[in-house]
C-alpha cells in the first residue's frame, strides 16, 4: 500500500464505502440540495471527535421542556436517528429528502469543512457547534473504529500505516488541521454564528461547557433549572458510561450496514493516546500540529 496513490490507500484502508458513497455523493448532494433555515442547528466535526456525546447533549438541552430525561427519546432511539448526519446519511448515496416539514429547531450534524458548507448555511443566522478534539486522541479512536468496522476478509489496517496518512492530512474531510481552523477562525469572527468546543474542556468541565452551550442555542438554563440541578442532570445523562448502557447504543445493531451503534462508544477519555503512540510518532504529530495551528492562537490540551 505505501506504494500506492492517497486516493487507492485510502480505498485500500477505509473501503469503497468511504470512497464512493460516504465521501464523495453525501457530500455533494448536501451542498447543492440543503437549504438551511435561520432556526437551524448544525453540529460540526470531524469523525471521533465526541459528535455522538455533542449531539445527546445537545438534543437533551434543546428538548428539556418538553420531555423529563426518563421519557427521552434517547432512552428509545439511536441518537444518530434523531441528530441525521447530513453528508452521511441524510444526502448519502446522493439522496435528496426533503426536509422542510421538520418542526424547528432541526438540528443536524456535518463532518464537512467549514468552506465546503452549503451557502445557505453561511448566509442564514443559523447556529454552527463545532466539537474539536485533539488530534492525537481522536487518530486512535479513528484507527480503533475502522479496525472494528473493517470486513474480516481484508488485512488489518496497521497503526503506522493510518497514522502515516493522518500526518499528511490524507482524510475524507481534509486535513484535520484546515477544518480546525477553518471553524476556530469563523467563530472569532462571528462568535454569535459559531460556538467552538473542545472534548476536553467538556471532560474537564461539562456544567460549564453545557451552560456556553445553552446559552448560545438560545435556551439558557434558569436559576430555578440551576436550583433543581438540571443542568447536572443532563451531564450525567450523557455522559459516556450511560449512554453507553442505554438499549439503542447497544452492540448489534448496524448503522447503514457498516457500524455496530457500541463501535461509537469505546473509552471516552482524554489521553489514551499515550497506550498507542510511541515517543517519535508523538514526536511528528506534535511537530505537525505546531506547525499548522502555530500563531492561530488554537491551543489543544493533550491530557487533562
Ligand atoms: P474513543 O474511541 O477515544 O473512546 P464520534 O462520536 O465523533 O464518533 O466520537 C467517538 C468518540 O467519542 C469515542 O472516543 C467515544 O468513546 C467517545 N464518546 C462517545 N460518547 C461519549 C460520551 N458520552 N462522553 C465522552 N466520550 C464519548
Amino acid at each position: 500500500p505505501r506504494e500506492r496513490g492517497w486516493l487507492n490507500r485510502y480505498q485500500y484502508l477505509y473501503g469503497d464505502f468511504w470512497v464512493s458513497g460516504f465521501a464523495l455523493t453525501g457530500v455533494i448532494s448536501f451542498q447543492q440540495n440543503f437549504q438551511a433555515k435561520d432556526s437551524d442547528v448544525i453540529l460540526a466535526t470531524l469523525p471521533k471527535s465526541g459528535t455522538t456525546w455533542l449531539k445527546a447533549i445537545v438534543y437533551s438541552i434543546i428538548n428539556r421542556k418538553i420531555c423529563s430525561l426518563d421519557n427521552s427519546p434517547l432512552n428509545t432511539t439511536n441518537v444518530h436517528d434523531l441528530v441525521p448526519f447530513l453528508d452521511c446519511k441524510v444526502y448519502l448515496n446522493g439522496q435528496n429528502p426533503d426536509l422542510s416539514g421538520i418542526p424547528p429547531p432541526r438540528v443536524f450534524t456535518t463532518h464537512v469543512p467549514y468552506p465546503s458548507l452549503p451557502e445557505s448555511i453561511k448566509s442564514t443566522t443559523c447556529r454552527i457547534v463545532y466539537l474539536c478534539r485533539n488530534p492525537f486522541d481522536s487518530f486512535v479512536s479513528l484507527w480503533h473504529f475502522h479496525t472494528r468496522a473493517r470486513p474480516k476478509d481484508l488485512e488489518p489496517i496497521s497503526l503506522e500505516d493510518c497514522f502515516d496518512m493522518f500526518c499528511a492530512g490524507a482524510s475524507g474531510f481534509g486535513p484535520f488541521w484546515d477544518h480546525f481552523l477553518g471553524f476556530w477562525k469563523e467563530s472569532l469572527k462571528n462568535p454569535k454564528k459559531v460556538l467552538f468546543l473542545t472534548y476536553e474542556d467538556m471532560q474537564m468541565d461539562n456544567k460549564l461547557q453545557m451552560k456556553r452551550l445553552a446559552d448560545f442555542l438560545g435556551y439558557p438554563f434558569v436559576e430555578n433549572e440551576e436550583k433543581e440541578g438540571i443542568i447536572d442532570k443532563i451531564s450525567k445523562f450523557c455522559s459516556f458510561e450511560s449512554m453507553r448502557e442505554l438499549q439503542p447504543n447497544k452492540s448489534g445493531n448496524k448503522r447503514g450496514g457498516h457500524f455496530d451503534v457500541s463501535s461509537f462508544f469505546r473509552k471516552g477519555e482524554v489521553g489514551d493516546w499515550m497506550n498507542y503512540l510511541t515517543p517519535s510518532m508523538a514526536d511528528r504529530l506534535k511537530k505537525v500540529v505546531d506547525e499548522k495551528l502555530g500563531g492561530s492562537g488554537l491551543n489543544l490540551k493533550l491530557l487533562c
